[in-house]
């Protein structure tokens, strides 16, 4: 089998990231028998230097013709001030619009040896697995109108029936799979598109029994998180309230750079790391990679259907924060600081361990 792969490294810590995450792709292929073709396009503030646009046609027909996009991050300083259209983090938009790409799965779930790398208290964070479904293609995000003037500045909240069936269903589908629980996170006290939200998720509800379904206003949904996560199992909420919780959930990993996602539409499917491209640090092979790395476990989980390939580069994840390895944002007294390059052949090492050993197991049965 032969993967059609774009990789869109975009901006700052983007490329180095990347690079780490396809070194573990062309690792795990080797070991499952499968091959990437890959093709490397630009997006963001690097497109906008060359081509006068964060994201080309050139480069979006590549995604179209791909079996997966694996992009890094896009933005920067140097692109702040232009206008809202050309600016790096417009590509992301287009992008996510342009491939139907309406589920977003961020999971936020603690590993045992991070416990202490956040700021949050370990017995609190302890067995926490939170799957965040942020819708991705509407909300405030894309509605119209839009602008700015002199005196005024607007935006529009809107959400049709359709838009908040299909992400309810997908959410509902794997809440299915998982502990049967779903919390809807709007802000229907106040707004008309959350009422509208609440309504239709709870009648696709009806067709899932099985699952509890709760509501939470988004502001308290936000203290919750902090005050004991392990009550949440999937949260799907709206575009913008997903944005902001998926950032504090971050904090349970213990770093943002931790936080890995998958974009999935029914036809395409785009995996980025959560975190943004960093500029202070680019460059210095500081970057934390796991994020990447995981967004790649997503998909050979979502993409491939190859589960047991997933589930080997969380364990050689976790096995490589077990032996103490950390790259500088999550580094703790007591723990091995090394760069992104050393992060990512430990655990291209332990990947090709527990695969030996696994595949060992097997043969001597
Ligand atoms: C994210 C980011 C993006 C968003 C930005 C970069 C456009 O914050 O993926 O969470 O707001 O969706
Ligand atoms: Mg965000």
């Amino acid at each position: 089998m032969n993967y059609k792969i774009t990789l869109l490294p975009g901006d700052g810590i983007g490329t180095e990231v990347v690079s780490a995450a396809v070194k573990v792709m062309k690792a795990a292929a080797e070991k499952f028998n499968i091959t990437f073709s890959f093709n490397e396009q630009l997006i963001g503030g690097c497109s906008y230097d060359k081509h006068g646009t964060p994201l080309t046609d050139d480069a979006l027909s590549v995604c179209y013709d791909s079996d997966a996009v694996l992009l890094g991050a896009v933005g920067g300083y140097k692109w702040e001030s232009l206008p809202q259209h050309l600016k790096p983090e417009a590509a992301l938009l287009k992008l996510r619009k342009a491939l139907g790409l309406f589920t977003n799965i961020r999971p936020a779930k603690v590993y045992t040896p991070l416990l202490s790398a956040s700021t949050l208290k370990p017995e609190v964070l302890e067995g926490t697995d939170i799957l965040i479904f942020r819708e991705l293609t509407g909300d405030v995000y894309f509605g119209e109108p839009r602008g700015y003037d002199e005196e005024k500045g607007w935006n529009t909240m809107v959400y049709t029936r359709e838009e908040v069936v299909r992400i309810a269903r997908n959410a509902f589908d794997v809440a299915m799979k998982r502990s049967k629980r779903v919390t809807s996170v709007d802000k229907a006290n106040v707004l008309d598109c959350s009422q509208f939200w609440r309504k239709v998720v709870h009648e696709v509800h009806k067709d899932y029994p099985e699952v509890t379904l709760n509501d939470m206003y988004v502001d308290n949904a936000a203290m919750q998180i902090v005050r004991n996560p392990r009550q949440f199992d999937v949260i799907l909420t709206q575009n913008l309230f997903g944005d902001i919780l998926s950032d504090i959930a971050a904090m349970i990993t213990g770093s943002l750079g931790m936080l890995p996602s998958a974009s999935l539409g029914t036809k395409y499917a785009l995996y980025e790391p959560v975190h943004g491209s960093a500029p202070d640090i680019a460059g210095q092979g500081k970057a934390n990679p796991l994020a990447t790395i995981a967004s790649v476990a997503m998909m050979f989980a979502y993409s491939f259907q190859m589960n047991k390939a997933a589930d080997l580069i969380y364990d050689s994840i976790n096995k490589t924060l077990e032996a103490g390895y950390r790259t500088a944002d999550i580094f703790s007294p007591g723990t091995i600081l090394v760069s992104t390059a050393q992060i990512t052949d430990t655990v291209i090492e332990n990947f090709n361990l527990i695969f030996d050993e696994q595949a060992l197991g097997v043969f001597t049965l």
